[in-house]
């Protein structure tokens, strides 16, 4: 099942990424907050699930080395060809581990790519990111609230507490405060609040997060 589960999601999501230029990609202003750390950075920094390259295009706009990362060949494609500027790509499937050294990144961006997968998972994949991170390093991220009804939330099969099977059998988990304090709790957690997306037709209720690798 859990097969299905990774097999479908490259399917969804490499139909979601065909062609696409970059003019039409859209960057919010949710990094912003964290430009001190931004800018500070000497090393690249990762950009995980990056899907089309909304948070790839704000990192190189303030003339940042950047690593794009996708399970997604098509992505990790229009990526090559939009963003000629990318420092590295990268095409693989978090669930395998990923391709870097101990201690290798400052910063870690992971955007809206950590919410599809059981605890074990979820598990697995922190895990990684924290064994890339040097120390003091930050993970920013955004993952789907419990509150986001207009995307999902409680629709559907629940195999998980607040993991919900989706139609075409993709899944996705929605979190609550406790969900990021349980998930987080090898990291120290610097910022967190639930807000509002207006990047997509529907507004999103997500969860903005930092968290510091110990
Ligand atoms: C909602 S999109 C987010 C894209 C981008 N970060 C943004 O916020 O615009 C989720 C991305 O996560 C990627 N993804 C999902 N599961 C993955 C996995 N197991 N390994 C690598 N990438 C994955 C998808 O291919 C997709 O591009």
């Amino acid at each position: 099942m859990e097969e299905l589960y990774r097999q479908k999601s490259l399917e969804y999501w490499d139909d979601r990424h065909k062609e696409y230029d970059r003019a039409s990609i859209k960057v919010d202003d949710w990094l912003e907050r964290f430009d001190d750390l931004i800018m500070a950075a000497q090393k690249p920094i990762l950009d995980l699930g990056c899907g089309s390259g909304n948070d790839t295009l704000y990192l190189i706009s303030k003339g940042k080395k950047v690593i794009s990362c996708d399970q997604s060949p098509n992505a990790i494609m229009n990526i090559a060809k939009n963003f000629p500027e990318c420092y590295d790509i990268k095409c693989f499937n978090m669930l395998d581990g990923m391709p870097f050294e101990d201690g290798s990144f400052e910063i870690v961006i992971a955007d809206l790519c950590l919410h599809y997968f059981l605890e074990k998972d979820t598990k697995k994949i922190l895990d990684e990111i924290n064994r890339i991170l040097q120390p003091g390093g930050h993970m920013i991220l955004r993952v789907n609230s419990v509150n986001d009804v207009l995307h999902g939330a409680g629709d559907g099969r629940e195999i998980e507490p607040h993991v919900y099977e989706m139609e075409g059998k993709t899944i996705k988990r929605f979190f609550d405060d406790d969900d990021i304090r349980y998930f987080f709790k090898d990291f120290d957690i610097e910022y967190m609040k639930e807000e509002i997306m207006t990047r997509y037709k529907l507004e999103k209720r997500l969860y903005r997060v930092c968290v510091r690798k110990r």
